[in-house]
């Protein structure tokens, strides 16, 4: 007898896993019963089971997830620690499942589960890639939103037209489901960033996805939060940017250097201000330096590296790295430009030759110090 005879797998005792429904979740505890018990009502007769990612909710969602999956075969929690994001929390979840159709919808029953049978049965023929739960096709509605967050939600899908040739109407809806092989095709290339996850994957794919989308009502919240602050629309942009540019250079670097255009120009305001109350000019320019150093760090803090923001000690603590980095860069700034200079180049050339290189080396040391993974 072949020796790996013995390592044979046994025949499968189950049916195969014919959906996955990936749900992200931030402080849902109260909506994840409910949405478990809608899922048994309406997709019986298909082989299905959900997957909850959760970033370490504080109100215990994990734990609730991780109790009705201790009697219910059907319900699985990744649960993901010091990490945040809607996007990457939906691809996590999608790459944890073995199903080979997968279904993304939010946990706070806002989407309409009913609309799930129709999305599967939509996909079985497979001529089509992604079925798109939609609120501005006929039938669909967005409920009951006011007029800003219409009028916003508007000028977003058109922006989306910049890195999104497909015609799809609702390119923000956060419900839909797809193959896994469009998925796959695609996965390698998602940005993963902010909260727009059905976007991100229309815009990383290799060739257009085929796509139908099917109307719902988007329903009000009944129990929670809803996550979206002001500063989803700032992370909208920049997957928009990465989106459009991220293949020839990084967003950040970007974001990093015109921040530090805008701390030359703090340097300049402060050191006016200094030497106009009477300072010498070596102290004024110590102020203006330290005024520049502290700006371009909460700056950056706020926009180049949201998703690792610092705060109360870490906070401390990366402005003194910072500080201590973007010293270091000036030093060899000013010595690569003086250098240059000396061979007899052109002022301006020694000079972008000196930024260029400061900004490179601040970049790399903010990236892999003060706002680093490991800690
Ligand atoms: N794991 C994880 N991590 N889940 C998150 C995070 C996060 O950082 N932020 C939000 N969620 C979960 C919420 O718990 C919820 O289940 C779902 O993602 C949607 O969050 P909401 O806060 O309810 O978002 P919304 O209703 O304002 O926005 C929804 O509608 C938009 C269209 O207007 C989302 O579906 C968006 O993707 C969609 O664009
Ligand atoms: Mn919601």
């Amino acid at each position: 007898m072949p020796a790996n005879d013995a390592v044979e797998a046994p025949a499968p005792v189950w049916v195969s896993r014919q959906l996955a429904v990936v749900v992200p979740t931030l402080n849902e505890s109260a909506n994840v019963p409910v949405l478990v018990a809608r899922l048994h009502e309406v997709l019986r007769g298909i082989e299905w089971e959900v997957v909850f990612v959760d970033d370490d909710s504080r109100d215990g969602t994990a734990d609730v997830a991780r109790r009705i999956a201790q009697s219910d075969p059907r319900v699985r929690c990744l649960q993901r620690i010091g990490r945040r994001g809607l996007s990457s929390a939906c691809i996590e979840g999608i790459l944890a499942t073995s199903a080979p159709v997968v279904a993304v919808m939010d946990a706070d029953l806002q989407h309409d589960e009913s609309l799930l049978p129709d999305m599967f049965a939509a996909l079985a023929d497979g001529s089509l890639d992604i079925v798109v739960g939609s609120r501005h096709v006929p039938g669909g509605s967005v409920g009951e939103w006011d007029e800003k967050r219409a009028a916003i939600s508007n000028f977003a899908t058109r922006l989306s037209r910049l890195i999104v040739r497909a015609d799809i109407a609702d390119p923000m809806s956060g419900f839909f489901m797809l193959r896994r092989e469009a998925f796959d095709a695609a996965v390698r290339n998602l940005s993963g960033q902010g909260f727009k996850i059905l976007l991100d994957l229309f815009a990383s794919s290799p060739r257009p996805p085929r796509f139908r989308e099917l109307p719902f009502t988007f329903r009000t919240r009944q129990f929670g939060q809803s996550k979206l602050d002001s500063m989803v629309a700032w992370e909208y942009l920049m997957l928009i940017a990465d989106k459009l540019i991220g293949h020839i250079i990084p967003v950040r670097f970007v974001l990093f250097a015109l921040i530090g255009g805008v701390g030359v120009g703090v340097n300049l305001i402060v050191l006016d201000l200094a030497l106009s109350l009477g300072l010498r000019f070596a102290p004024a320019e110590t102020v203006a330096t330290l005024a520049a150093m502290v700006s371009n760090f909460m700056l950056n803090n706020q926009l180049t590296y949201r998703d690792r923001r610092l705060k109360g000690w870490r906070l401390v603590r990366g402005l003194v790295t910072f500080s201590v980095g973007c010293s270091i860069g000036a030093v060899a700034n000013i010595g690569i430009a003086a250098q240059i200079f000396g061979e007899g180049q052109s002022w301006w050339l020694a000079g972008l030759a000196g930024a260029l290189i400061g900004a490179v080396w601040n970049y790399a040391i903010a990236s892999t110090y003060t706002w680093g993974r490991a800690k």
